[in-house]
């Protein structure tokens, strides 16, 4: 009994975390979350009833004296059990009824998204996530990588697409999974509720690093949401330190500017993540490793070795040169 209890609550306490389908922080996974609950409790109930008759046969057919009676004729047992089986069978129906009544409100809940939705595209590419906030003009649209940022208490309508293979977006604690498909575009919308950390992943094998395909997502107040983008709106300014404005030289006379982009310089390659605020993301590499000197020096020096197959070559540089370029993407808050 102990024992049973201390799984339990063992079981519970893995209920809650940034990347939990039982924890919903969002009106969509807090839908999915009770359908799966109610499947659980109606599919649990029949798999123990089938089991006690299961039981109670085996037992029956042992304890007769004569169950060769049972094959050979009608016993004085089979109306009562005819009954039961009209019985069995109309809880059969009733369950597999209310699962499909409970499925289609679930599926039109789903289906349904509110008023004055935020607009965010979401394109995934090997392997990496490209996040788009489109703006009523096109100064005020953003452009970020692997980190979704959505106002708790609205509707976020996230459009996904794919530049080479099929993907899917998957947010445990916000929602269901959705695939994303080359020359396709699917919708999703998600209403998150709870302001916290979570992780998206990539839920559909795509390649060598399918599984280092990571989405950090920050649910944040409607306040903390605008500042977050008024900061992603502003060109970063050139850099005041000598060994950060050495850095900028570095990136802009090297082959990074071919694949990134930073607002205010020459750099304006798209094939890899935007740049311009790379420094105010939690994670780069899709969450391969930590933002920081250390991830982003590794990162740099061999993003082979870090993460085999990527598109993002090694780019000879010296010592001195690597320095001075991690010194100025620290300036990209
Ligand atoms: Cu992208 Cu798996």
């Amino acid at each position: 009994m102990r024992c049973a209890a201390a799984g339990l609550a063992l079981l519970l306490a893995a209920c809650n975390g940034r990347q939990n389908a039982l924890d919903p922080a969002a009106d969509q996974a807090a839908t999915s979350e009770a359908m799966w609950r109610t499947m659980l409790v109606v599919c649990g109930v029949m798999y123990v009833l089938v089991l006690a008759f299961l039981a109670w046969a085996l037992w029956r057919a042992r304890t007769r004296r004569d169950p060769g009676v049972v094959a050979t004729g009608r016993t004085a047992a089979e109306p009562a059990l005819e009954r039961s089986l009209a019985g069995w069978s109309a809880l059969i129906v009733a369950g597999l009824l209310f699962l499909s009544i409970a499925s289609f409100v679930a599926d039109r809940s789903l289906a349904r998204t509110g008023p004055d939705p935020l607009d965010v595209k979401v394109t995934a590419n090997q392997w990496w996530w490209q996040v788009e906030y489109p703006g009523e003009r096109p100064d005020r649209r953003i452009t970020t990588a692997n980190e979704l940022h959505l106002p708790a208490g609205r509707p976020a309508r996230i459009t996904l697409a794919a530049n080479d293979v099929v993907h899917s977006f998957w947010i445990p604690n916000l929602s269901g999974k959705q695939d994303l498909v080359p020359g396709r575009i699917n919708r999703l919308t998600v209403t998150p509720r709870r302001e916290g950390a979570y992780r998206g992943q990539c839920a559909e094998f795509c390649g060598l690093q399918h599984a280092n395909m990571a989405l950090d997502v920050v649910v944040e107040s409607p306040a903390q949401f605008e500042a977050w983008r008024a900061r992603q709106l502003a060109t970063p300014p050139p850099p005041a330190e000598e060994l950060a404005e050495a850095g900028r030289q570095v990136f802009l006379s090297q082959a990074c500017v071919m694949c990134h982009r930073i607002a205010g310089t020459e750099a304006g390659g798209m094939t890899g993540p935007d740049l311009t605020h790379v420094a105010s993301r939690a994670t780069i590499a899709a969450g391969a490793l930590p933002n920081g000197p250390g991830g982003l020096s590794a990162w740099i020096a061999d993003p082979q070795g870090v993460k085999p197959g990527t598109n993002m070559p090694r780019v000879p540089l010296s010592g001195p040169q690597l320095n001075a370029l991690v010194a100025y993407l620290e300036t990209l808050k």
